[in-house]
């Protein structure tokens, strides 16, 4: 067993064990370990690289060092994510919340500003609860429905629905899409799982996320199909759909849209890398 190594010696070792062709992402994900099972700041760690590291902090140390480098996204080794400026908890029953995600938020909020009346909304495909959280936390008039068909994504996400308290305006449910829910909404929000079933298989980074959070069948557009021809019997009038998609998806979910939504106004939106990712459908 290694005895009192200092914190510059560990990082130095375990920079040298992940050798990866990223060490600035490496050294960050290090950084990130160390602040979480210290609970010291980035900067504390950097000022004090003279710190003994002891037992048993040590072997929690090297425990997640043999996690990262098994490939373990560092999200699932500490347990927690930043979404939309809020920290959520995370492990492999949910998806990781990614940024371009946030798209979808801001959009969900310009929207809710505009109609002020706007009182129900609906998160499909809820995850960890990320975009039903950030929305409700930002908008305390707001009720959402977040559904999800996988029970214990729906545990995380009640996790996190208690961390900021919002127990009393986010409303969990395990279903198919909306099946079986009766309430008419204001919006619908759905980051539904979108890459076709071959690309999958050729993504190994994303294996240790669950499928079911990814996989979108054939083409890829299986769930947006099914939600289109479920949703007209959810909305209220002058609501509004907001479908994350992949970013070659633009235009057959167009025609998807179209079919079921002849009359509505339908846009794309760009994420900040340029790609079409953002489906925005009003009726
Ligand atoms: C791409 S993940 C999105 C998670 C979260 N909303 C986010 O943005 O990070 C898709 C989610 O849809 C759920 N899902 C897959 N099929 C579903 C279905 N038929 N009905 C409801 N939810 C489904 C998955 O379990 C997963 O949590």
């Amino acid at each position: 067993m290694r005895n009192n190594i200092t914190l510059a010696e560990w990082l130095k070792q375990a920079r040298i064990d992940v050798n990866t062709f990223r060490p600035d992402e490496t050294s960050s994900s290090l950084h990130a370990i160390l602040e979480h099972r210290t609970g010291k700041s980035r900067a504390w760690l950097l000022a004090n690289p003279q710190f003994p590291l002891e037992e048993p902090l040590l072997s929690s140390l090297d425990f997640d060092l043999q996690e990262l480098k098994s490939g373990k996204p560092l999200a699932y080794i500490l347990g927690t994510w930043d979404f939309y400026g809020l920290s959520f908890c995370v492990s492999p029953d949910v998806l990781i919340p990614r940024p371009e995600t946030e798209l979808l938020v801001e959009t969900a909020l310009q929207v809710l500003a505009e109609k002020k009346n706007a009182r129900w909304i609906a998160d499909v495909g809820t995850g960890c609860a990320c975009i039903a959280t950030a929305i409700a936390f930002l908008r305390p008039d707001i009720h959402v429905l977040a559904c999800d068909l996988s029970f214990s994504a729906l545990k995380v996400a009640q996790t996190n629905v208690q961390r900021y308290i919002l127990e009393g305006r986010i409303h969990l449910l395990q279903c198919d899409l909306l099946n079986a829910v009766e309430v008419r909404f204001d919006l619908i929000c759905a980051n539904l799982p979108y890459i076709p079933s071959s690309a999958l298989q050729k993504l190994p980074e994303l294996r240790c996320e669950p499928a079911m959070a990814l996989d979108g069948g054939e083409d890829g557009l299986q769930l947006f199909r099914k939600l289109l021809s479920q949703a007209k019997a959810h909305l209220a009038d002058h609501s509004c759909i907001l479908l994350e998609m992949q970013f070659d998806q633009a235009d057959a979910l167009r025609q998807e849209a179209g079919l079921h939504f002849p009359q509505a106004e339908i846009i794309i939106k760009r994420d900040l890398a340029g790609h079409d990712r953002l489906l925005i459908i009003r009726t």
